[in-house]
């Protein structure tokens, strides 16, 4: 099945807000120019969002997506966004339950599951990010750890919704540490959420799944990740602060194949 090949840029908690305008303009203009028909996603701070998606607006290829969204629509809740908010700014995605809000804001799967479900109320496409530590991968139980953080949080959804989303695999002991998963890991990792979907919904679903890779993804190692036939693009972090690197991942996931 061919699915749709995806580069999104994680800015995390980077870029004030001019910075952050000529880093997405810097983008727009150049991937304008690629005319390669991949989906192109910036998640900047929640302070950008309005004005990045009226930036990309006019390249039906480039979408916007928040880096978190609050469980609630509204409400007495200091200092958080809702998903419904989210979606007024125009961003289309939002990225949910990514590595550092699970160790720092302590995001526990039963909340990651409840910002699915408000994301997808408010018509925004969740980035679920799944992905084990250090020393779940020295004990070689990376596949049930993943498998868990997919049923707690996302398999309480029916089919056609479950079809909306796109999944994340970022290995935490890859998250900005410059080291990479072998693409064979990675590989391995993608087709077994793939067989976990498949035994949940079905094998169209597992198979027209979207999964991205992330993890110290950059120009030198993203060709060996976009050679496996179950990576689909990647969740770039800290290269995607540079457009020039971030162009260049984006080419080598339009050039690359399995
Ligand atoms: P990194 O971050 O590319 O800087 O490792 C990826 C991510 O956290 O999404």
């Amino acid at each position: 099945m061919k699915r749709p090949l995806v580069v999104a840029g994680n800015w995390k908690m980077n870029a004030n807000f001019i910075d952050g305008l000529r880093l997405a303009n810097s983008i727009f203009v150049q991937f304008s120019q690629l005319k390669e028909n991949i989906q192109v996603i910036l998640a900047p701070p929640a302070i950008h969002l309005h004005t990045i998606a009226n930036i990309v607006e006019s390249n039906p290829l480039m979408k916007v997506a928040a880096q978190n969204c609050h469980t609630h629509s509204h409400g007495a809740f200091t200092g958080e966004i809702s998903a419904k908010m989210v979606k007024s700014t125009g961003a289309s995605h939002v990225i949910i339950g990514h590595s550092e809000r699970r160790k720092y804001a302590g995001e526990s799967h039963q909340t990651l599951a409840q910002k699915v479900d408000a994301a997808l109320a408010s018509d925004l496409i969740p980035i679920f990010c799944c992905g084990e530590p250090l020393e779940i991968r020295e004990a070689n139980t990376q596949n049930d750890y993943v498998a868990t953080q997919l049923k707690e949080s996302l398999f309480h959804l029916p089919q056609s919704s479950f079809q909306k989303l796109i999944i994340a695999y970022e290995p935490v002991w890859a998250i900005g540490t410059g080291v990479t998963a072998e693409p064979q890991q990675a590989q391995d990792m993608h087709q077994h959420i793939r067989t976990i979907i498949a035994d949940k919904y079905d094998s169209n679903t597992a198979e027209s799944t979207v999964i991205l890779y992330g993890g110290s993804c950059k120009p030198s190692n993203a060709e060996g990740l976009f050679q496996q036939p179950d990576v689909d693009g990647a969740l770039v972090g800290g290269a995607s602060l540079d457009s020039d690197k971030f162009i260049e991942i984006i080419k080598m996931r339009a050039y690359t194949t399995a």
